[in-house]
């Protein structure tokens, strides 16, 4: 009999994104015969082959509400993807978390030069908005335009780069409760919150639609970057691919310095709890999104 448990459909349903996303990374970045040879290589490297893939996997869940293709799954799948890669990318350089491990392969600039990871980091952003915007992701020129409109706000300052900003001060400042929880929704929550906002733009929801979907967004992006401070001081580097233990050696104000482990741990699970009830409703195709909410707690990676 099958295994028809939360984390097996997890499991299932995230080692088949996985293998697609790869698919598609691939044949998006083909190398050239030329000097731009190392650029692609240096983003096949970061992009092809690792991490969770659990942005994608939150596309196709929100998107299991609704009729949309799997082709417009996958692609915006990519495309968030391809801006979290560039993200970890730009992360992980000396200017700002200095890591050489990622994904359980050395960083970008470890594995070509610092130049190359700044490039390749650009290159992945640009990428996401050139698939976004092209007519194979979605028929619909006004859904197009407002993928993208969603993915440059989630990217930039008020979202990932900002939140990035905020995390840097976050090093040298005493923030309280409510700064670091603004700084985590912009650093993390708000790529997570595009990643389910985007099935309602696909599905063309009005806007009243939209809100208890976004709540749920929010709820599971917060709780993710908690699970990832988390992690950084209770977790197995190995198992996580990357070096942890670096929040709390570079002074950084997390959830977990504010509210001690258990806290934290109690508010990740209380905000995944928050999460699942906004979902009441949407019965069972809502599943794979409340497997991702309690999945994002419970994860060793
Ligand atoms: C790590 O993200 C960086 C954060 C935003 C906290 P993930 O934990 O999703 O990393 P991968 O994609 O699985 O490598
Ligand atoms: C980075 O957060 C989040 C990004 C926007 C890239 P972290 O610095 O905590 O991510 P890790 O722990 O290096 O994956
Ligand atoms: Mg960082
Ligand atoms: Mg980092
Ligand atoms: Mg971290």
């Amino acid at each position: 009999m099958s295994d028809t448990s939360p984390s097996a459909l997890i499991a299932t349903r995230s080692a088949a994104i996985a293998g697609e996303i790869d698919r598609l990374f691939d044949s998006l970045l083909l190398v050239p015969d030329d000097a731009r040879r190392r650029l692609y290589q240096a983003m096949r490297h970061a992009a092809i082959g690792g991490g969770k893939r659990l942005r994608p996997l939150l596309v196709q869940a929100a998107s299991d509400l609704f009729n949309i293709s799997r082709d417009s799954v996958l692609r915006v799948g990519v495309a968030v993807e391809c801006i979290h890669v560039y993200s970890l990318i730009h992360d992980d350089l000396p200017a700002m978390d200095d890591d050489d491990l990622r994904r359980g392969k050395p960083t970008v600039h470890k594995a070509f030069d610092e130049a190359t990871a700044i490039l390749a980091g650009d290159c992945l952003h640009d990428l996401a908005f050139e698939v976004l915007a092209d007519e194979e992701t979605h028929p619909d020129p006004f859904v197009r335009v407002e993928l993208v409109k969603a993915l440059a706000i989630a990217s930039g300052t008020s979202g990932m780069a900002g939140g990035q900003m905020m995390d840097l001060a976050a090093e040298h400042a005493s923030f309280d409760l409510a700064t670091v929880t603004r700084l985590q929704q912009l650093k993390t929550g708000a790529l997570i919150a595009f990643c389910v906002d985007a099935a309602a733009i696909m599905a063309r929801l009005p806007q009243e639609a939209r809100t208890r979907l976004h709540a749920y967004a929010r709820d599971i992006g917060l709780a993710f970057q908690i699970a990832d401070d988390l992690l950084d001081v209770e977790g197995d580097a190995q198992l996580a691919g990357k070096a942890l233990g670096k929040d709390a050696a570079a002074g950084k104000e997390t959830f977990v310095s504010l509210l001690g482990a258990d806290r934290a741990r109690e508010q990740a699970r209380m905000l995944v709890d928050q999460a699942k009830a906004h979902l009441h409703g949407y019965g069972a195709q809502a599943e794979l999104l409340c497997a991702i909410a309690d999945f994002i707690v419970e994860r060793d990676r």
